[in-house]
């Protein structure tokens, strides 16, 4: 059998009608720069997450950096995770800032609030939580620290459309607590376009303005700019395949937790495999199905082998990549990232992937361990 770590097509095919009519639609139109499905997504958008404002743009990368330099990070110092895909600490960087590194917690991958307390530096100014594989970091933490030292929050939500957690009280979607939420729409994403696309959100009236205006080269009107801003418009046609994907939205995330609990009763009693934990408090959607093993590149080789996608994030912490030496890191400040690096491994997990699928997988991996 032959299992692929991510694939498109098999939606695609399901739903080709919806997905050949929107992109039809748009191509007749003829309206491809900020047509009328990137206003109707991002009122989507607003409505399925609870936040007051959208804004539609390239990628969840230019989000990032975008909504950085909006909030002062080009001259300051952040904390941000050490254990999470580039582009969380990029944007720091890109503009001149520090990335203050901080480890993560072992059981859920994500930053650890009272790690981010000690690594403080007299000039962090912000914090960029980042909300990885299956649930949020610890909001109530994050928003302590931020009050109690003046940080402004940018939310890395590029990989949590979806995902809720308990805050203050209420059940508030991902990427909604901070000053900033970004998501990305990398195809394998939860909710993925056929290409690039990423999306700002916030419920601060002045920073939507800005945003709005920063995705084109920071014009207030046409050929008006009182900034110098970026090129970065989420295109029509991933506006019109993102708005058939959202549409079957929940019917896709209730398939990924039947995959994930499939995958957990499978593979619950494997001394060498540790399961991913779920904080109390949160709403998971499990974009991404990493587990802790024993002799991680060596399942991963035989996984090949058995015709087994997968995928390992991440191989490198960001305090070990060259291009952050001159940050002063060196191995050993984060074991938690560096152990979670050497044993990490992702499964296959998307809404189409069937029962007999997960079985194989399993199966192999016990036969692995025997
Ligand atoms: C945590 C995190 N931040 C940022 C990004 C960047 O998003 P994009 O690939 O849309 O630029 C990604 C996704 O790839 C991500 O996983």
């Amino acid at each position: 059998m032959n299992v692929p770590f991510y694939d498109s097509t098999r939606e695609y095919k399901l739903f080709k009608a919806d997905f050949d009519k929107a992109i039809a639609d748009v191509i007749s139109s003829g309206a491809f720069i900020l047509g009328k499905e990137v206003g109707e997504f991002e009122e989507q958008v607003k409505k399925y997450t609870g936040a007051k404002y959208a804004v539609g743009v390239a990628n969840g990368s230019d989000a990032l950096l975008m909504t950085s330099e909006i909030l002062g990070y080009g001259k300051a110092d952040v904390l941000t995770p050490v254990f999470t895909f580039f582009a969380s600490s990029s944007c720091i960087t890109r503009l001149g800032g520090r990335p203050v590194f901080v480890d993560v917690d072992e059981d859920t991958y994500n930053m650890d609030m009272r790690d981010a307390e000690n690594r403080m530096t007299k000039n962090t100014k912000g914090i960029i939580p980042v909300h990885l594989f299956l649930q949020t970091a610890d909001m109530d933490k994050c928003m302590a620290l931020a009050r109690k030292h003046s940080l402004t929050v940018l939310e890395d939500a590029a990989e949590a459309f979806g995902i809720k957690t308990l805050y203050e009280g209420e059940n508030l979607h991902a990427g909604t607590i901070g000053d900033f939420g970004v998501f990305s729409f990398f195809p394998t994403k939860t909710l993925g376009g056929y290409g690039d696309g990423g999306m700002v959100i916030t419920n601060n009236e002045q920073y939507y303005n800005l945003v709005k205006s920063y995705r084109a080269h920071g014009a207030t009107k046409k050929y008006h700019h009182d900034f110098v801003g970026y090129n970065s418009r989420l295109d029509t046609l991933q506006a019109a395949i993102l708005q058939v994907k959202l549409s079957r939205i929940d019917d896709s995330i209730q398939k990924r937790a039947r995959h994930a609990d499939h995958y957990r009763e499978l593979l619950k009693d494997i001394p060498a495999v540790k399961l991913p934990a779920i904080k109390e408090n949160n709403t998971a959607v499990n974009y991404v199905f990493s587990l802790q093993v024993e002799n991680r590149d060596k399942l991963e080789q035989n996984l090949k082998e058995n015709g087994i996608g997968t995928s390992v994030y991440y191989p490198i912490p960001l305090h070990l990549q060259k291009c952050f030496e001159n940050l002063g890191y060196k191995k050993g400040d984060f074991p938690v990232a560096e152990k979670l690096c050497e044993k990490a491994i992702a499964l296959p997990m998307f809404p189409e992937l069937t029962v007999d699928e997960i079985d194989y997988i399993c199966d192999t991996i016990r036969k692995f361990y025997k």
